[in-house]
């Protein structure tokens, strides 16, 4: 038995969802496209990103894998009704699997959600919350995908960035008399901060991280497709632009090296 699994993100961040999923994957091939010509996806509209998704998705199928995981946020809030409509394999996006995960976890009924400015528009995260009667407070912040880029996920700029757009997002949800007691992760990046929002989050708030629970749902869904092996998963990467940079950056997400970089051109 063989599975051949699809990881696409925006860039560099899904490589989070990666890094989740390899110890849960044994035997598994495992193929990741970030579409780094084209990022970043959070500011973009709805068109461009389904546009963008689905040649990205398509690829991936075209080099062979049985199922897909959206790791990206924004894509997964904007456009996985059209990757899946697109798609031959079956797709699981990471919204559905973040808001499960704040459903499980939350004893209030209420959650703060922090993403990119795109997912925090479609109000993805607030609708599948609601369907599970949790209430999601959302917060954009632009801020914290290029401070992670750069590399400062430990610098003392972040930690403050952090704690102002959390300090926004509890006076938002004081204002409007509800009492979060998660906290929802929705971005690629923001698990490389999670120290940080573990330091200024309110005592008992319970963290969710959307690259976690996704990789172990998807561990879930697979489990009878997963080959009965003690071999490690194996990774082969394409990128949309520098193949150098690529691998650069993406040993700080996956936290090991990246190899087996491959460019690929899915046009504009
Ligand atoms: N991967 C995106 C997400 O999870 C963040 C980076 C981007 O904006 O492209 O929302």
């Amino acid at each position: 038995m063989s599975l051949t699994l699809g990881i696409f993100d925006s860039g560099f961040g899904g490589l989070t969802v990666l890094r989740a999923m390899l110890p849960l994957f044994p035997g598994t091939r495992c193929l990741y496209l970030g579409d780094t010509a084209r990022l970043p996806y959070g500011s973009k509209s709805r068109e461009t990103i389904a546009r963008y998704a689905v040649s990205a998705t398509q690829f991936l199928e075209n080099q062979g894998a049985d199922y897909l995981v959206i790791a990206c946020n924004t894509a997964s809030a904007l456009a996985l009704d059209e990757i899946r409509a697109a798609a031959n394999v079956p797709v699981l996006g990471v919204i559905e699997t973040g808001a499960a995960a704040a459903a499980e976890v939350s004893v209030t009924k209420s959650a703060i959600v922090l993403a990119t400015s795109a997912t925090i528009a479609s109000h993805a995260y607030v609708a599948a919350c609601a369907e599970l009667g949790v209430h999601a407070q959302e917060k954009a912040c632009p801020l914290l995908v290029p401070l992670v880029e750069e590399g400062w996920a430990e610098h003392s700029v972040a930690d403050q960035v952090v704690r102002i757009y959390l300090d926004e997002a509890l006076a938002a949800a004081k204002a409007a008399s509800t009492q979060p007691d998660t906290l929802l992760l929705g971005c690629t990046h923001y698990p490389l901060l999670r120290p940080m929002f573990e330091r200024h989050v309110p005592q008992g708030m319970r963290i969710v991280d959307s690259a976690d629970v996704t990789a172990a749902r998807a561990a879930e869904i697979l489990a009878t497709k997963i080959p009965d092996s003690i071999a490690p998963a194996t990774c082969e990467f394409f990128v949309t632009d520098s193949v150098a940079r690529f691998a650069h950056l993406g040993h700080r997400f996956l936290g090991r090296p990246v190899n087996q970089v491959t460019h690929v051109d899915l046009g504009d």
